[in-house]
C-alpha cells in the first residue's frame, strides 16, 4: 500500500514543439494559409461577427481544414503523433479503435478580442497549434475542472505550486502546440498587443 501524500485523477496537459527541428517554410506556409481563409471565407466572417467579436474564427464555416488544404493534412500528420503519445500516457484503452482529427479551424485575435470559458463537447482530445504569438499575446488558461465542487475550499497561495492552483496560464508559443482532454474548461485572455496572434485549433475523437 502507498502512504503519505498521493495524487489522484491528475489533469494531463501535454505541451511540446510540433517537430523537434523547428520547420519555418511549414509554419509560413500555415499562417499564409490562415490569412488566406479570412480573405476568401466571407461565412466564417459573418459568424465570426456574432460569435467572435473583433477576431476571426473558420469554427463555424470551414472547421474540417486537414481536409481541405495539403498543408493542413500534413499539420494533422504531425500532431497526429503527439496525440498517439498522449493516449499512451493516459493509458487509454482503445482497443482496436483510433484516434482521428474530425475538426480543425483557423483563429485570428487582434488586439482586444478574447475568447471565453468554454470546452468542447464530443470530442475526446482538443489542442492548438500556435501559428504567430506575438511578444505578449496571452496564452491559454485552464481551469480547474473541480471548481463548481470547491464549496468552503480556502483560496490558494498566491504562490502555491502550479498543481494546487485553482487555475493556470499556458504559454502559447508559435510552433509549438498544447492537447488537453476536450471536458476541460479553457480560454483565452484579450490579445494586449498590436499584432496578431494565429492559431490553428482542432479536435479528435475515437473511431
Ligand atoms: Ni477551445
Amino acid at each position: 500500500m502507498s502512504t503519505g501524500l498521493q495524487s489522484l485523477f491528475p489533469t494531463r496537459i501535454l505541451a511540446a514543439p510540433l517537430q523537434r527541428q523547428a520547420d519555418a517554410v511549414f509554419n509560413r506556409q500555415l499562417l499564409r494559409e490562415c490569412l488566406q481563409l479570412r480573405e476568401d471565407d466571407a461565412a466564417g466572417r459573418a459568424w465570426s461577427k456574432t460569435n467572435y467579436l473583433g477576431g476571426f474564427t473558420s469554427y463555424g464555416s470551414v472547421s474540417r481544414m486537414h481536409q481541405m488544404s495539403p498543408t493542413f493534412a500534413r499539420l494533422a500528420k504531425r500532431i497526429d503523433r503527439h496525440v498517439v503519445r498522449f493516449a499512451k500516457a493516459l493509458q487509454f484503452d482503445l482497443r482496436d479503435r483510433r484516434l482521428e482529427m474530425t475538426d480543425c479551424w483557423v483563429n485570428i485575435m487582434p488586439q482586444g478580442v478574447v475568447h471565453s470559458l468554454h470546452l468542447h463537447p464530443l470530442s475526446t482530445f482538443s489542442g492548438t497549434y500556435y501559428v504567430q504569438t506575438p511578444r505578449g499575446a496571452p496564452g491559454l488558461k485552464f481551469e480547474d475542472p473541480r471548481l463548481d465542487r470547491y464549496m468552503a475550499a480556502p483560496p490558494r497561495l498566491p504562490d502555491a505550486e502550479q498543481d494546487n492552483r485553482p487555475w493556470v496560464m499556458m504559454p502559447a508559443t508559435a510552433g509549438s502546440l498544447l492537447l488537453f482532454e476536450s471536458w476541460l474548461r479553457h480560454e483565452v485572455m484579450p490579445n494586449p498587443v498590436a499584432r496578431e496572434r494565429i492559431s490553428i485549433s482542432f479536435n479528435y475523437s475515437w473511431f
